[in-house]
């Protein structure tokens, strides 16, 4: 799958809810996490491969791929961290966000089946990076104007070289 990068309309659209969990559902997911590991990545969302459906993959380690569906995020620490992020819709490009350090969320996987996990660490970091994915959100809009300006020209600069 081609991932769509910054600039398209899509990324800024909210992700509709999925209805059926079925084996279109599992081809998506298949070829979203080869997608996935082909471009380096720790995770991929629907809409960054041109399926503006709310589900996103995950893979911290290279080898435990997993599946988020219809994802909810129950709850968010007070407490924040700073972790650097980068988007493969943003290549090239990395900045520190502060966000919470842990999250709770409820989602199906692509066996239908719901789960809730207590994520903290790079997995807390990615679900949230994804999760914004499906509202139309990037990483840049959660950072100063004046930093995500800077980054933005950088891109622009990477991009015309090639
Ligand atoms: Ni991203």
């Amino acid at each position: 799958m081609d991932v769509v990068k910054i600039g398209a309309e899509l990324l800024l659209r909210k992700a509709k809810a999925i209805d059926t969990i079925d084996e279109r559902s599992v081809k998506m997911i298949e070829a979203m996490i080869e997608t996935l590991h082909a471009e380096g990545g720790v995770g991929l969302a629907g809409p960054q491969v041109g399926v503006s459906e709310r589900l996103f993959v995950i893979d911290i380690d290279g080898k435990t791929p997993r599946a988020f569906i219809n994802p909810s995020i129950l709850e968010t620490s007070e407490d924040t961290v700073l972790i650097e992020e980068g988007c493969l819709s943003i290549p090239g490009v990395w900045a520190e966000v502060r966000r919470p350090r842990t999250v709770r969320v409820q989602a199906w996987n692509e066996r239908g089946r719901p789960f809730t996990i207590e994520a903290d660490g790079l997995l807390a970091r990615v679900i949230q990076h994804e999760y914004d994915h499906l509202e139309g959100i990037l990483f840049i809009d959660r950072i100063s104007p004046v930093k995500r300006e800077r980054l933005l020209v950088k891109y622009q600069k990477q991009r015309a070289k090639h």
